[in-house]
């Protein structure tokens, strides 16, 4: 059994803003062991981004985070900002969805790629620009003694994008964070990039936490899955579980909603609502509002973590309602 890296215990992410205070992470849990990687998903602004910011460090100063985050024996939480320093960029790297943003405009490649291994790996600036050099090549990308000279601006989205990745891997991780890193990307882009992921986290035995709204990419990179909905997981399962027996009525909508690209007749079959405004309490089930099965158990108590088997838990009364139904067929022992 792989050496579990990562514990995140009962997170929870609030904002104090002018509106009041917003719950964007409710108490979710889970972990991540050497080599795996993760999915989550969940339609925007479900938290996905702030679970990984919490974890990181780097959320905004209107905002407090509690919980534990395990990593290496020190819970992350508890840190103060120079240690966190130390970890980020070194033992933890994260990719941003838009790599214009991450990326500095003002400084060359070859310099955004040398600094991590400046700071953190101490080796010399001809040693770094080498190392630097070569990290380029693992990504794919050509000419790569050219591009250390270049400006963000100079290269294409795709490039730029396994730009953030070598940055990323400079220091060679433990815990991988990428937060829709293909988004903005055309599909062929998209699907080399994934490529790319997989091998390099096969090489340097990376755990990865792959962020996406995506059913798709969850298909193609996860071992594991978590669902996220209005801040909460929902469901938990292997990819095999989530994609073969999808049990929450919100998962299995997402599910029905992967575009079938081969389907000339496809329409996209979103499910209908909106996330819940997050500063706004809701009774019972936070999905009821848009559940087409929700019972009157829904609306008035928020559901319990139910083990359908060792590798997938749901949040639904709809597994309560489904034993109890079951228990009806079997034969009373009683009487
Ligand atoms: N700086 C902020 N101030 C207040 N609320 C925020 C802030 N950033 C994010 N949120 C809230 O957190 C929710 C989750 O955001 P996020 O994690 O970015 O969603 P996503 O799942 O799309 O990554 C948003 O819907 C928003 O309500
Ligand atoms: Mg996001």
């Amino acid at each position: 059994m792989e050496k579990t890296i990562l514990e995140v215990e009962d997170l929870v992410t609030t904002f104090k803003t002018a509106g009041g205070e917003v719950s964007a992470v409710r108490g979710i849990s889970f972990s991540l062991k050497k080599g795996e990687t993760l999915c989550i998903v969940g339609e925007s602004g479900c938290g996905k981004s702030i679970t990984a910011l919490s974890i990181m460090g780097l959320l905004a100063a209107n905002a407090k985070s509690r919980g534990n985050v395990h990593f290496n024996g020190k819970n992350l939480l508890e840190l103060k900002q120079d240690e966190m320093r130390k970890i980020r960029g070194n033992d933890i790297s994260m990719i941003f969805q838009e790599p214009m943003t991450a990326l500095n405009p003002t400084f060359t490649i070859g310099f955004q790629l040398c600094e991590p291994l400046l700071i953190h790996r101490n080796l010399s600036k001809k040693a770094a620009r080498q190392k630097g050099i070569d990290l380029l090549k693992q990504v794919g990308i050509p000419m790569p003694e050219k591009r250390m000279k270049q400006y963000p601006h100079e290269l294409s989205g795709g490039m730029r994008q396994r730009v953030m990745i070598a940055i990323a891997l400079a220091c060679s991780p433990k815990l991988l964070i990428a937060d829709e890193p293909t988004t903005a990307l055309d599909v062929t882009i998209q699907a080399q990039i994934l490529d790319l992921l997989n091998d390099l986290k096969e090489e340097f035995e990376t755990s990865v936490i792959m962020i996406t709204h995506d059913m798709g990419v969850v298909a193609e990179v996860a071992d594991r899955v978590i669902v996220m909905y209005a801040g909460e997981v929902i469901e938990e399962g292997s990819v095999e579980e989530l994609f073969n027996d999808p049990q929450h009525p919100y998962t299995r909508g997402l599910l029905a909603s992967v575009p079938n690209v081969d389907d000339p007749e496809f329409k996209l079959n979103p499910i209908p609502g909106t996330l819940p405004n997050l500063n706004e309490e809701i009774r019972g089930c936070r999905f009821h509002p848009r559940c087409p099965f929700a019972m009157e158990k829904c609306v008035q108590a928020s559901p319990v973590q139910t083990n359908r088997k060792q590798n997938h838990s749901v949040r639904c009364w709809l597994q309560e309602a489904e034993a109890d139904e079951y228990s009806k067929c079997q034969p009373s022992s009683a009487v």
